[in-house]
Parts: structure tokens; sequence; C-alpha cells
């Protein structure tokens, strides 16, 4: 992978960040970086880092799972993103954001000066690309993380990742994933009356993320190509992975969970784009079906598309040999006749940071490091059999070295890559 950053925030660079409160240059370097022994009503420190929906989302996740939680750092590649997530926050948790002026850092570096700094927990919450090499940085610096999903767009960014893992556990280092399902109470219960056999055993099953299209900033003149891509990053697969990877992987995670977290042996599919063929929407796909198959035979038919209009289901259909469960709507059917979740469904995006918290000062440090990272894998996969037309096994994708950063970090151009033709790339 390239090294972040190759190259110092040019001067236009600083000085359209110079509106933000500081630039990422006044944090104290040098400090020892903190590993939490909080108990009791001890102040976790926390900061942010990828300022955007989720990452403000996430930090007010974090604030309403602990009282005793304050946000007191945060980095954005912008400055205007960093600005509104200030504005939303101090006016949200007046007595837990407490965020100065000289812990707002903006750049490509900000999420180095981020570690030097003395919070506990960084929340990663940038677009996919930077993942292995923010993560690699805080488990380095001993922070704990709460780590957005998918955590890698290639396979040497999650091997990386799976490394940083090894190392977090080495470090009793918590890293609790953003793959929200896996927290959230509904959906914990079917995969519980599954894995005890209310539907006897797996046969197939079908994954749909159907959908209609998502956001797009307009390009502006004063923008490179690389700042044009990393605001419309969603588009560009070295910084998204595409869309099988950025949100069908919350189906995909599903399918591995109730395989066991045990990866499939190989993967055929099909996929292009239809409705999103202008130049503004990248380079990526708007639709993908891909069959896994497990080395016992199970199959996972996985369906994933980004088109308005079009019919809408998001949903993971289970059929084992008793019967068959819809794990989304926690329903479930079997021979011991019909199940469903009755009981409260607090927010799963809290229920993950009070999850974090709670191990924090229980000292049950949490670590997701590895069914994060096979999940993503098995996007990744899917992803290249549609691209390539080829059949891919998991070891080769495991192995794979194909690297999609570009060759540095700096404001000028970036390749947009020919949309893949199956068969021919
Ligand atoms: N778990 C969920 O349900 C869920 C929901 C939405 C998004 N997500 C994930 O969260 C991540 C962010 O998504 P979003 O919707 O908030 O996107 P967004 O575009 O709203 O926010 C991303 C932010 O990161 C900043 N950024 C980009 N590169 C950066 C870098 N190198 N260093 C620091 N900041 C950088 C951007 O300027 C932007 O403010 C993605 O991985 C996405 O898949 C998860």
């Amino acid at each position: 992978m390239t090294e972040l950053p190759k190259t110092e925030p040019t001067r236009r660079t600083f000085l359209k960040n110079s509106t933000a409160a500081v630039v990422g240059s006044t944090l104290t370097t040098g400090l020892v970086p903190k590993t939490v022994h909080a108990e009791g009503d001890d102040i976790i420190k926390v900061g942010l880092i990828g300022c955007g929906g989720r990452g403000s989302s996430a930090a007010g996740n974090a604030m309403r799972a602990d009282p005793n939680v304050k946000v007191t750092a945060l980095a954005d590649m912008f400055a205007g993103p960093l600005k509104s997530t200030q504005s939303v926050l101090s006016r949200q948790f007046p007595n837990q954001y407490a965020v100065e002026d000289e812990n707002c850092l903006v750049g490509f570096d900000a999420y180095k000066e981020m570690m030097l700094s003395d919070v506990d927990v960084v929340l990663l919450c940038t677009p996919p690309h930077f993942r292995p090499a923010h993560l690699k940085a805080a488990i380095e610096a001993g922070k704990h993380v709460f780590c957005e999903k998918p955590v890698a767009v290639d396979g040497p960014g999650v091997r990386s990742v799976l490394e940083t893992t090894k190392k977090a556990k080495e470090k009793n280092l918590t890293i609790v994933s953003g793959l929200c399902w896996r927290y959230d109470l509904g959906v914990k219960a079917v995969m519980q009356q599954i894995q005890d056999g209310a539907i006897g055993d797996i046969q197939t099953i079908q994954e749909n993320y159907l959908t209609g299209g998502l956001w797009h900033r307009t390009r502006e003149a004063d923008w490179t190509e690389m700042e044009y891509q990393v605001r419309n990053w969603l588009y560009f697969t070295w910084l998204s992975g595409d869309h099988i990877v950025e949100q069908h992987i919350h189906s995909l995670d599903k399918a591995m969970w109730l395989m066991g977290d045990k990866p499939p042996a190989r993967c055929f599919g099909l996929g292009g784009r239809q409705s999103r063929t202008e130049e503004k929407w990248g380079h990526i796909f708007d639709h993908f079906a891909i069959c896994y198959e497990w080395e016992n035979g199970v199959k996972t038919f996985a369906f994933t598309r980004q088109q308005s209009g079009c019919h809408n289901d998001v949903e993971d259909y289970v059929v084992g040999t008793k019967g068959k469960a819809s794990v989304l709507k926690n329903h479930v059917v079997g021979d011991g006749g019909e199940w469903k979740f009755e009981g409260q469904k607090p927010s799963m995006y809290d229920l993950e940071h009070k999850a974090l918290f709670e191990g924090l000062r229980s000292g049950n440090i949490i670590n997701n490091g590895e069914y994060m990272s096979y999940s993503t894998l098995m996007a990744i996969m899917g992803r290249e059999a549609c691209y390539t037309g080829k059949q891919i096994t998991w070891d080769e994708m495991m192995n794979s070295t194909v690297d999609l950063s570009p060759p540095s970090y700096e404001w000028g151009d970036v390749k947009i890559p020919k949309v893949s033709i199956p068969g021919r790339a």
C-alpha cells in the first residue's frame, strides 16, 4: 500500500484549510499514548477521524453510550465537514463535547496528529481506502478503536488489517467494528435461533441489498481531480471498493456470520452499469449478482443494486433443511413452529459503542478484527469476480497483490480507471 501521506499539504491546501479553527499543527507531539484503565467515573477521551455523516453520528453514539465519554479531538481531510460536526456536536452534547480549537486537525496528515494526542479511543470513519493505514497508526499509538466498515478495498489492505488485528490483541487494544448488525438485538436473537437448529442445516442464503442511488457532490472549478474523487469517494473503487464493498458488505457479513465466519471457497458473478453511466458516477458498477460457494456445498446468492426507480429490498433469506428465516424481519419458521423477536430494539449504533466502553471499563477488551476483515474480503472477491467475469477463489483473493492506492497523495491529477468489462479485465 502507498504510505500515507507521501507529501505535505500544498500551500493551496493550507490556505483552504486555514478557515478551520487550527490546521493540525499545534497538537503537542511526543505525548505517550495512553492505554485506558478507566474505572468507575473516569473520563474516556475520544477523537473522531472523518467528520462526515457517519462520523458525526458515531461521535454522538459514543457520547450517548457512556456519560463519561468526552469528544476532545476532530480530524478531517477538509475544514467544511469538520466545522459542521463541531456545530452539531457542541449543540447536541454541551456537557461532553470538549474539542479545543487546537485539537481540530485538517488534511491528509490529520490522522497522524490525532495519534499523537492524548485521546484514548479513535473513531475511524473516513472513506474505506484510508482504513488500513489509519487502523495501523492507531494501534501503533496505543489507541482503542471503533472501526467503520468496510475495512479495506483490496487484498493488501485486508492483509494489513489482519496484521494490525494481531498487534491489537498483543497490546490488549479494542477494535469494535461498525458492522452494526452484529450488535442488533433482533438480528442476534435470530442468529441464535438458527444456530440452535430452528431451521435445521443451512442449505442456501439469499442476500438482497436492492436500493436506489446515493448522493453526488458537484465538481467545483478549483477542485483538482484528487479533491473531486475524495469528495465523491463512493464512485471510485480505490476509495470505496465499489458499492458491493461499501454497502452490500452489511449483507455479506450476515452470510459469513451464518456460516460461522468460515469464508466461501469460490465465487462467480455478473455485474455492470446501466443507469449510472455518466462521467459523474466515476467508474463503479450499479448492480452485482454473485454466487458464493462454501466447501460443504452451501451457496449464498447475493444481489445488490443502486438503481433508482426499481424494486427495493434489503433482507437476508435463509433456507434450512427444516425451515427458513428472514434475518432482518427477525422471523423464523421451522418444524417447531413460527418465531418472531418481540423484544426491545435500542439503536444498534449505540449498542456497539456501549459494548466498546463497557469492555474498556471492565477489562473485557473486544476485538472484531478478524470477522470485519473476512467479510470485507468476501465483498472484494465478489467485486473482482464481476469485474473480470472469472471464477475467483478465496485463496487467490487472500493472496492478491493488486493494490488500488494512487501513486501518491497529492492535490493533483488522479487517473480515472475505465469501467471494467467482464472477460476483458
Ligand atoms: N455502519 C453503517 O451503517 C454506515 C453508514 C454510513 C456510512 N458508513 C461508513 O462510514 C464511512 C464514512 O461514510 P460517510 O457516509 O460518513 O461519508 P462522508 O462522505 O459523509 O464522510 C467521510 C468524511 O471523511 C473525510 N475524509 C476523507 N478522507 C479522509 C482522510 N484521509 N482523513 C480524514 N478525513 C477524511 C471526508 O472529508 C468526509 O468528511 C464509510 O466507510 C462508510 O461505508 C457506515
